[in-house]
């Protein structure tokens, strides 16, 4: 394993330990809302500082962009931090989140870890090496048509902007697919497709680090990321589509006629 991956591997199970002890007791929990449907635990922020320190302790000159304490340092190497992705089924007991750590070397993914601490399962990717559950190689699904297809996504829940075109993509893919799922990490449903798990996935406005670990799995695993026309920036755009070669196409088609002017690439 690079030793940038086996640092990022080392910080996200350290992480992973601080949420699974918080997990065994919730109602100690101080709870805090950043916005409507937006909450922040002490936990997010205990997990987002044992990543940071481990990372810079061994790389004190990378940057960093965290969830909960934004951008900081400059540098060709950007660690990009989700310490908690999926916090609402956390506050629930609702064992569906994840730890996401991945690293922009010149604006490219190179390395990405997400952890699912509560079934100690570790996803890992390095750019050109593949991608592992737990050190077993994992591959997308075969699965061809989209009507065969288990489908993720994720429902807007703070921002309502685009809930009526996402209504629409929603009722045209619950009627071409055998099944979606709404599970509420978007890091867990992306490393969900690396695995097979789920055909494919959709979701309008997310951040950079609910998607830059998961991302490079699924790519790593032989499936396709794209933005809501199918091009590189998902990053930037937070819309993303993910999926094997197949049903990720079919997705795009599905969820094209719904595509507002805001919804698509800038120029
Ligand atoms: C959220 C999860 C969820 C997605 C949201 C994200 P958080 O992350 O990934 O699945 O639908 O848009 O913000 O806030 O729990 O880290
Ligand atoms: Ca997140
Ligand atoms: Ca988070």
């Amino acid at each position: 394993m690079h030793p940038m991956l086996n640092t990022a591997v080392k910080a996200a199970r350290r992480a992973g330990s601080i949420i699974n002890r918080a997990s065994q007791d919730l109602d100690r929990l101080t709870i805090r809302h950043k916005s409507a449907n937006d909450f922040v635990t002490e936990v997010d922020q205990a997990a987002e500082q044992a990543i940071i320190e481990i990372l810079l302790d061994a790389y004190p000159k990378h940057a960093i962009l965290a969830e909960e304490s934004g951008p900081r340092g400059d540098s060709e190497y950007q660690w990009i931090i989700d310490p908690l992705d999926g916090t609402t089924n956390f506050l629930h007991g609702f064992p569906q989140y994840a730890v996401s750590i991945a690293l922009l070397h010149k604006g490219v993914l190179t390395h990405a870890v997400v952890y699912d601490p509560a079934m100690n399962d570790l996803y890992t990717a390095t750019r050109g090496a593949g991608a592992f559950l737990n050190d077993r190689r994992i591959r997308v699904s075969k699965r061809a048509q989209l009507k065969e297809a288990l489908i993720g996504t994720g429902f807007p829940f703070r921002d309502f902007t685009h809930v009526d075109a996402y209504l629409g993509m929603f009722k045209d893919m619950i009627q071409k697919t055998s099944g979606v799922r709404r599970p509420g990490s978007a890091a867990l449903d992306l490393a969900y497709v690396a695995a097979g798990r789920l055909d494919g996935f959709w979701e309008i406005g997310l951040s950079p680090w609910d998607i830059a670990g998961g991302s490079l799995l699924v790519q790593e695993a032989g499936g396709l990321v794209a933005d809501f026309e199918g091009n590189e920036k998902f990053l930037d755009s937070g819309n993303i589509v993910a999926g094997n070669p197949k049903i990720f196409a079919q997705v795009l088609q599905t969820i094209a006629p719904h595509l507002t002017p805001a919804l698509k690439t800038p120029a």
